[in-house]
């Protein structure tokens, strides 16, 4: 599949997707949030790819938010669609995806290029990555999710003096918030993103996508993750996996998961 703002590659059961709009730090229109829905749709359901990194190209931005020049004369209705088709396309979409997603922050994390990192399971970032949500600086609020992930990430007072500032934090700060969990040099930046993904994809994927559902089932309203747990778990029983991971343990070898 080709792309114009995107770049999508496999490699060693990682899909690679890089957001490539770098002279515009990698902000976020609508085309590039219809490729991204795109790519990450093909490799959710592509069974060789165990995990996704979502990356910016370059080596001053992640992405550094939606495109402002898309939305500057929106209106009222236009400007609750955005968000909402943005939601759906891109950010609850990516948080709710099967297959394991890596953000690999490599800069500027901003606006909508942060919330789409914390839509991502979890986040690796260089040790020259900013994050901030600085959208009250231009008089509107995160649309794209950021108003729930960052206080669930970071704590609901971090969350309002970021928010309420329009502040950025570098990443040993966001590493002090929980905000990414590990921070590197550029160069480690991919290499470690690499080495987390393969100690997943040792794992057997259908209990990883079981695991996703019941952790995502804690932020979702009117959800008892405690019974999606229960149940979640108990599908595990019925799979192929299960049988594999369980049988390997007790003749001592390795597994070799099916995904199934
Ligand atoms: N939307 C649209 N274009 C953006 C953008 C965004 N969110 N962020 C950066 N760009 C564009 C700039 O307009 C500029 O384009 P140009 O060369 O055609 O004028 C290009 O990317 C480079 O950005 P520039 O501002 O020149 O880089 P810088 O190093 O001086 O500053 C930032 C970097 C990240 C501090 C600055 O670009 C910025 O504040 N961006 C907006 C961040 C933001 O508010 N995001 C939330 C949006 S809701």
């Amino acid at each position: 599949m080709s792309y114009q703002n995107i770049l999508s590659e496999f490699n060693d059961g990682i899909t690679y997707i890089t957001i490539n709009r770098p002279n515009k730090l990698n902000a976020l229109n609508k085309d590039t949030i219809n490729e991204l829905n795109q790519a990450f749709k093909v490799a959710d359901k592509d069974k060789n790819t165990k995990v996704i990194i979502v990356t910016g190209s370059g080596d001053k931005a992640f992405v550094a938010g939606a495109d402002i020049s898309e939305f500057a004369d929106f209106d009222v209705e236009n400007g609750g669609k955005l968000a909402a088709k943005g939601q759906e396309l891109l950010f609850d979409f990516v948080e709710n995806l099967s297959t394991p997603v890596i953000a690999a922050v490599n800069g500027f994390a901003l606006g909508g290029g942060l919330e789409l990192a914390m839509a991502c399971h979890f986040r690796v970032a260089s040790d020259n990555a900013k994050m901030g949500l600085p959208e009250v600086s231009l008089g509107v609020i995160p649309g794209y999710g950021g108003t729930q992930r960052l206080p669930q990430l970071v704590g609901k007072g971090r969350a309002m003096e970021l928010v309420m500032t329009a502040g950025m934090i570098d990443a040993n700060q966001a590493l002090t918030y929980g905000l990414v969990n590990h921070v590197t040099t550029q160069d480690e930046l991919m290499p470690l993103c690499e080495k987390i993904a393969g100690k997943i994809m040792r794992n057997s994927s259908v209990a990883i996508k079981g695991a996703i559902k019941a952790i995502n089932a804690n932020y979702k309203d009117g959800v008892n993750g405690f019974e999606v747990e229960i149940k979640q778990f108990g599908k595990c029983f019925g799979t192929e996996d299960f049988t594999e991971g369980t049988t390997a343990f007790l003749e001592k070898r390795k597994a070799d998961f099916p995904g199934k």
